[in-house]
This record gives C-alpha cells, structure tokens and sequence, in this order.
C-alpha cells in the first residue's frame, strides 16, 4: 500500500520539525514497510531536499515526491522545475494532473501526458490524478471523464513501455467533489472506476489505483479494498501528524 501525503502549498520549516517530531519511532516504520506498507511525504518543491535529510537523519524511510514538474528537458522556461532537477533531489516520483492544477492553472489531459512521457524518461514514478466533478457525476458522464483524462496518458506510459522503460505509474482517482469536502466516493465508486480501467484500457492500467478525497481515520477503513484500492492520496488529514498515525494504526495495525 502506497499511502501519499500531498501536503499542497502548505507545511513551512518549523511545521515539518513538529510533524517529523510527531511521527519519531523509526521501528514501526520499519515494521509498517516490511509489511508492505509505505509513506510518501509531497512538500512544495523548496523543501524536497531539507525534507529528504530530515527523514534520513532521523532513520524515518519515508519516500519524498513533488506535487508537479515541467514537461520540458531544460531551458528558458522561467520559474518552472524539471524532472532531472527533481531526480538530482533525490525524490522517487511525482503528483501529476492533480485537479487544483487542472482548475487553476490550465493544465490539459494533454500537457498532462506530456509531464508523463518525461517523467518515465528520467526515472519518476508518476502518480496521475484524474476524476470527475460534482456536475459531470450528476450528467452521467464519468466513465467518459475518466476516459479522457487517463487515454492519452496511458497511451504514453505503453509506448514508454515498448521502449524498454518499466517505471510503474499509479493513478490517484480523486472525485473532485470530495477534495477537501468531507464526503469520499464509496467503496461501490471505487470499484466502478477500478472496472472501467480494466475494461478500458487492460487489467494491467488498474493495477495502481489510489483514492484521494477527504481521506480521514475516519473515512479510510470503509475505502480499503484489498485488489481494488492499492493506496491513498491525503491532503488535509496528513498535514498533521498525529492524523497520520491514526490511520497506519486503523488500517494496518499498530507493529
Ligand atoms: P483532502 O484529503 O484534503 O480532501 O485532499 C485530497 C487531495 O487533493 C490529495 O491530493
């Protein structure tokens, strides 16, 4: 189980100390790990690599990815950040097409597959967000959504494939009407959507399914499904530590 913490445009210097603070006890995660189980810290980009020799430091073996990337190698492309940069940060992977950067700052289905195709090229696994609105659930048009927002991606994690680069890709459905609403997609959604990869574009496509959207201690045991649900994206609830340490000791058990 992959379970990311997208801590959004949040989380400064002084708030990182207290929330490594909260989770110190480097046994359970190396317990937590040996099971299977992993955390993925995704601060803003300023704080990748003080965040990564935090970890190290305190023998934590949390995993470190960005919340987005330029598609482009290099260059004149002011105030943006690169895949390799990334990669040279020492993080394993990085959020891709989340909806905020779809409803603020313009990014297409197609930019996204662009941002896919570099990312495998340099190394990074991608976890590709993807989900429908409020108003396109109501219009019963989300296989459709899904369909766009994931086809053009996966036709490019293929071709990747026939050239040799294996990197998994996980895909985070994130109903854009449960991001930070306090009401999650059901069990029933889940699978509807895990379904509809597999019939779409191949059993292989839904291997890596994530759910993200008002994911809580509360919420998290009746959205886990062994088969179905191979983790969680957390924004909210995982900006705090004790919040984490609620849900690892619900889901997993406490080592
Ligand atoms: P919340 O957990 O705050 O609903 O945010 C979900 C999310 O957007 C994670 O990427």
């Amino acid at each position: 189980m992959l379970m990311i913490a997208n801590w959004k445009m949040n989380m400064t210097k002084s708030e990182i100390f207290a929330f490594l603070d909260s989770l110190a006890g480097e046994d359970r995660w190396r317990a937590w790990r040996d099971r299977g189980v992993r955390l993925v810290l995704c601060p803003s980009y300023p704080y990748l690599d003080f965040l990564g020799d935090q970890c190290k430091s305190r023998n934590l073996p949390f995993g470190i990815m960005a919340q987005n990337m330029c598609a482009f190698e290099k260059g004149a492309y002011t105030g943006e950040v690169s895949a390799a940069m990334l990669k040279d940060q020492g993080v394993e992977g990085v959020l891709l097409g989340h909806s905020e950067r779809r409803q603020y700052f313009g990014e297409t289905d197609g930019a996204v597959a662009e941002k896919v195709t570099r990312a495998l090229s340099t190394g990074l696994l991608p976890v590709v967000c993807f989900g429908e609105t409020r108003q396109e659930r109501e219009s019963g048009s989300c296989a459709e959504v899904w369909s766009r927002q994931v086809g053009p991606v996966w036709e490019r994690v293929r071709k990747s494939r026939a050239e040799g680069i294996q990197t998994p890709v996980y895909w985070a459905y994130e109903p854009v009407w449960a991001i930070g609403t306090g009401q999650t997609a059901g069990l029933e959604e889940i699978r509807e959507v895990s379904s509809h990869l597999r019939k779409a574009f191949g059993e292989d496509c839904a291997s890596g399914l994530l759910y993200g959207g008002s994911v809580n201690d509360e919420s998290v045991s009746g959205l886990c499904e062994k088969g179905t649900v191979h983790g969680f994206l957390v924004g909210t609830a995982f900006l705090d530590g004790g919040n984490v340490l609620r849900v690892f000791d619900r889901l997993f058990g406490r080592p």
